[in-house]
């Protein structure tokens, strides 16, 4: 496993050191390299740095040219403007650096230098609760970074913190102790999704009726939930019924969406409850909560609620109950100091970065988090409705995870099944890619806008072959397989000796960024940057393929050199999309 550096990286560090030859006394400046419709690669940090040094701006350009010592990788260097240099690689240097990628099984990609250990939080439903669209963002884009993280050799642990504790339990519960045979199974094993969540929602409406209506039960229910947070042992087993049928729906939905979620990585809130009196104390001891009105709180001097005063983070309520912010300060507890996180990440709605600013800064100032620690929220937005609104269906009710998923692979199957001849697919093969393009398209449509933005859920636009689609860029490997199936005894070869026509530079120009691209967005947690790189390099291919026949090109090296090309392009597109979560089937 060799890492290969990019040409852009190379001719960075040449420019770089011509720089200091040239300018001592800008120390390590940066020569700013661009890719550039002009040329290869632009630089456009010379202007400014001469500029700084009083120095004219064509003349520094020109004594960087001068500086720059002879090697096969640059064919031309010019100044042009009133301080750009355009450079321009060999095309031996190009095809010779894809060699290098293509021997390599990842694709040349470096691991990251400074690698640690992050604990993702991502796709977190709540328990006896129908999954909603925000579910479904959290688990995506989460999914994404794990691949993306895991691939830059960061160690990823996994925590799916499942709303699985709170006072709704003691209503549920006691309901069910009540009604005893409401979430019984002839057989337990063949239980679907969907039937599970609707005994879910029977229950929850019916107990929550009675609740509404009954005192003494609303009584009952109470007590039910100290039961329960004393650990009693019939309370618990009737709330493990409740955790085991929702693990039934949730893991049901994770399976359409073709993503492993493993049961040891969901640790919901639940799983936090024996450390949140220590938590309480250790923030009340070191003076980072106080008690105010009875109830344990942190104040912030930039938090303040719409009448001007303080609005404080609940540790604990006055009635001695735990919320939502005591457990999160003991996960990060857990997550530092048990599973030695360096990076804790959080997939979550953005409508939460409050709760998460706060949490984040007490824990800063309880010591949990420091300069080794860091923590994050990856917000994501809501997910809106074609007509842009938020996503309702047409009676207002909030859309059904499995219809939407379901509906999805319906279309796309329908779009899979118009080439079934041409393709030359089997009816098998209709059904399996045609969920891979359903849920494929839902996925890249998620992942393909910025996290932040809001977006919308339009299955239309999500199935177009043409476009920035999740099918686009699987048509673009399915062709590509398609022509090397083709190509009889011609094997994919490198041929660095031959010129390259501009769109097989571009496309190979194109090729050699993607370890570079991974490292941006391993960093910047933005998987929406892959998705575009992603994209750009089917386009390069689309160019390409005008351009330059493959199969019937002039020479026989020509045609291997090409098909060298496309090969390391499906394999570039194949682990993209395997990092978004995204297949690639081989024929469509
Ligand atoms: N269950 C929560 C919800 O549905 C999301 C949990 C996010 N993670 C966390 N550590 N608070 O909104």
């Amino acid at each position: 496993m060799a890492s290969v550096p990019s040409l852009a990286s190379t001719v960075q560090q040449h420019l770089a050191d011509a720089l200091s030859a040239a300018l001592p006394e800008a120390g390590a400046a940066d020569p700013l390299l661009r890719r550039s419709d002009r040329a290869d690669f632009q630089a456009n940090g010379i202007l400014a740095l001469a500029k700084k040094f009083k120095g004219n701006p064509r003349e520094l350009a020109t004594k960087v040219v001068d500086a720059i010592p002879a090697n096969d990788l640059l064919k031309d260097i010019e100044v042009s403007g009133p301080g750009f240099l355009n450079i321009t690689i060999t095309d031996e240097a190009i095809v010779k650096t894809l060699a290098a990628r293509a021997a390599d099984a990842r694709l040349g990609v470096p691991y990251a230098t400074d690698a640690g250990t992050t604990v993702i939080d991502y796709a977190q439903p709540n328990v006896a609760k129908e999954m909603h669209v925000g579910h479904l963002r959290s688990a995506v884009i989460g999914a994404a970074m794990v691949e993306i993280l895991e691939f830059t050799g960061e160690k990823v642990v996994r925590r799916h913190h499942i709303g699985d504790w709170g006072t709704q339990f003691g209503m549920l519960i006691q309901y069910l102790i009540e009604h005893p045979h409401e979430l019984d199974h002839k057989d337990a094993a063949t239980v679907s999704g969907e039937e599970a969540m609707s005994n879910l929602n029977r229950l929850y409406k019916a107990s929550r009726a009675l609740f509404d209506s009954d005192e003494e039960f609303k009584d009952r229910a109470r007590r039910r939930v100290v039961d329960l947070q004393a650990g009693d042992e019939q309370t618990r087993a009737m709330w493990q019924r409740f955790v085991d049928e929702s693990k039934i729906y949730f893991y049901s939905v994770f399976d359409k969406l073709d993503m492993e979620i493993n049961d040891p990585d969901v640790v919901g809130e639940s799983g936090y409850n024996d450390m949140l009196t220590e938590t309480c104390r250790l923030l009340e001891e070191s003076g980072v909560a106080v008690r105010s009105n009875g109830a344990l709180c942190v104040f912030f001097d930039d938090v303040k609620g719409p009448d001007g005063n303080p609005v404080p983070l609940i540790v604990q309520k006055s009635d001695g109950g735990f919320g939502y912010a005591a457990t999160d300060l003991s996960a990060i507890r857990d997550r530092v100091q048990n599973l030695g996180a360096t990076t804790l990440l959080y997939v979550v709605d953005a409508r939460q970065s409050l709760h998460f600013k706060m949490v984040f800064e007490t824990a800063r100032r309880a010591g949990w988090l420091n300069d080794d620690v860091k923590a994050v929220q990856l917000a994501f937005g809501t997910v809106l409705g074609k007509d842009g609104k938020p996503f309702k269906t047409r009676e207002g009710e909030t859309v059904r995870l499995e219809d939407l998923l379901d509906e999805a692979v319906e279309r796309a199957t329908a779009v899979v099944a118009e080439k079934k001849e041409k393709a030359g697919l089997s009816d098998e093969e209709v059904v399996e890619n045609g969920r891979y393009v359903g849920i494929g398209a839902v996925k890249y449509a998620d992942l393909s806008t910025s996290a932040v933005r809001d977006y919308k859920f339009d299955l239309d636009q999500m199935v177009s072959l043409n476009g920035d689609t999740s099918v686009y860029l699987q048509y673009a490997y399915a062709r590509i397989r398609s022509i090397l199936r083709k190509a009889g005894e011609a094997e994919p070869t490198a041929h660095p000796e031959l010129p390259l026509a501009p769109a097989e530079r571009a496309l190979g120009l194109h090729l050699d960024q993607f370890g570079e691209t991974v490292a941006e967005v391993a960093a910047s947690y933005e998987p929406h940057k892959l998705a575009a790189y992603l994209y750009q390099l089917a386009s390069h291919l689309t160019s390409f393929y005008d351009q330059c026949p493959v199969l019937k090109a002039d020479t026989p090296a020509q045609v291997e050199n090409r098909l060298f090309l496309v090969d390391l392009t499906a394999r570039t597109l194949h682990q993209g999309m395997a990092l978004l979560g995204i297949r690639t089937p081989e024929r469509l």
